[in-house]
């Protein structure tokens, strides 16, 4: 945890910097930055305002048209509701978790996110420091644009790592990130199922997306009327994918490295792809993806310690349900073989709070880290964890919980949980159809 929100403060500016009553009354940087950007909305308007509209889009967006599954994670999120309870003295709040057998210092972590530098060179960087100094899960993307050797030097207490399938060769290259991912020293593999083919982003198939840049006239004006951005780019260089450098060469360019990873991501991981990388890797395995309970099952069988339900931020099917929707079915299905976690729309404490109270035993979020870099550069990482821990704090306060186990067992609401036992359809109607009060329909489908 950075600065003053994270130590006993309960999240205020520290003593020292307070120049008067209220929430506004500190003076240092952070203060000033928390004033100007309390919410994640207000960092994704900056964000809109400083990147070019390609790499904007290309994190705002989703798969179909107007990424419906985007908007849709976000509302299914504001429809799980917490009852408030009163009256526990809350002036001491742990939110250290335990996760895989490691302590982190918040239930959230950074998730694995491909080509950041288009949005802000060296965000993944940034926000591996980031979360090495907040003590929470940063985890490397496979198309990450530093390479995994170098964000274990970053963030030796907190790296995960993220594989996607690269098929070609029976798996040769999936195998060789494996075992590079164990030297570098990371604590937990994530191996991401819903991607089985590339999905069609509508907004950047418009822009015409590529790395290196395609220099259309539309690409110069974007990034003309993009100063800041543009500076940084000059400065670092167009985004690369240096996991695969080790594979082409030292003469291998942006675009030969770039060409690499787009063609040997041909198609995803199978079943029995994921048990041979169980049985090679001897960390922490968790499946990035599963939204069918019998999937889940299939990963316990197989020996994951961890599922993160997930529908890729709404990237990759319009029609998937929200992985929100879909938590308390897999926590019911897990019974406590796997560890099961949350991302989609997790944007402040409030959706962590709900996480929990939902079952999951820890979260990770993309946007609402990456959205902080697009629009405060440097200090975006350590501006996005401190929010996130004073808005925990706020939130558990309020429903009476001092830990994350306490939280876990707040009272919720949740219309929109999805149901899966086939006897659901003979069951008994909701308690809100029986007249009792709508407060338990969310126990109920627990
Ligand atoms: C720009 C961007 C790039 C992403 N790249 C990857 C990736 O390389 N690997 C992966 O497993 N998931 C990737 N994801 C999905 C995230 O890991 C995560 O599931 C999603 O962002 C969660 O939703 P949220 O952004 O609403 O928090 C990406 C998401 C975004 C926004």
């Amino acid at each position: 945890m950075s600065g003053a929100a994270g130590r006993g403060t309960g999240g205020t500016i520290a003593a020292a910097t307070r120049r008067g009553w209220g929430i506004g009354a500190g003076d240092d940087a952070a203060a000033r930055l928390r004033r100007r950007f309390p919410t994640y909305r207000a960092l994704q308007r900056r964000a809109r305002w400083r990147v070019p509209r390609f790499a904007y889009d290309f994190v705002a967006g989703g798969v179909g048209d107007g990424a419906p599954n985007v908007a849709h994670n976000r509302a299914a999120m504001d429809q799980v509701r917490i009852l408030p309870r009163y009256g526990v003295d809350v002036s001491r709040i742990e939110t250290g978790v335990r996760l895989f057998g490691r302590d982190y210092a918040m239930p959230v972590g950074v998730a694995p996110m491909g080509n950041t530098g288009l949005i802000w060179p060296r965000a993944d960087a940034i926000l591996a420091a980031a979360a090495q100094r907040a003590r929470i899960p940063y985890v490397s993307s496979t198309v990450a644009n530093v390479s995994i050797e170098e964000l274990a030097r970053i963030a030796p207490d907190v790296l995960w790592f993220q594989l996607y399938g690269l098929p070609g060769d029976d798996h040769r290259l999936s195998f060789d990130l494996v075992a590079r991912a164990e030297r570098a020293g990371a604590q937990a593999l994530l191996l991401t199922v819903d991607v089985p083919t590339r999905q069609k982003r509508v907004q950047d198939v418009r822009n015409g997306l590529s790395v290196p840049f395609r220099w259309r006239p539309r690409t110069v004006f974007d990034i003309a009327t993009s100063p800041l951005w543009a500076l940084e780019i000059l400065r670092h260089g167009q985004p690369r994918f240096p996991n695969f450098a080790p594979y082409l060469g030292a003469g291998a360019g942006t675009a030969d490295l770039a060409a690499f990873a787009y063609e040997k991501m041909t198609s995803g991981l199978t079943w029995e792809v994921m048990a041979r990388i169980r049985d090679a890797w001897p960390r922490a395995l968790i499946l990035k993806g599963p939204l069918h309970p019998e999937d889940a099952e299939r990963a316990i069988a197989i020996g994951f310690d961890g599922l993160l339900v997930t529908n890729h931020g709404g990237r990759q099917l319009d029609a998937a349900p929200a992985s929100v929707d879909v938590l308390p079915a897999i926590v019911a299905q897990a019974r406590g073989r796997a560890t099961v976690m949350l991302d989609g729309s997790v944007r402040s404490g409030l959706d962590v709070a709900r996480a929990l109270a939902l079952g999951a035993a820890g979260t990770l979020a993309g946007r609402a880290f990456l959205w902080s870099v697009a629009a405060l550069g440097e200090a975006g990482g350590d501006h996005a964890t401190a929010a996130f821990g004073e808005e925990i704090r706020g939130v558990f306060a309020q429903i009476g919980a001092r830990s994350p186990e306490e939280a876990a067992r707040a009272t919720v609401q949740h219309p929109g949980a999805l149901r899966f036992q086939p006897e659901a359809a003979a069951a008994p109607p909701s308690p809100i159809a029986a007249g009792r009060p709508p407060v338990l329909e969310g126990l109920a489908a627990r």
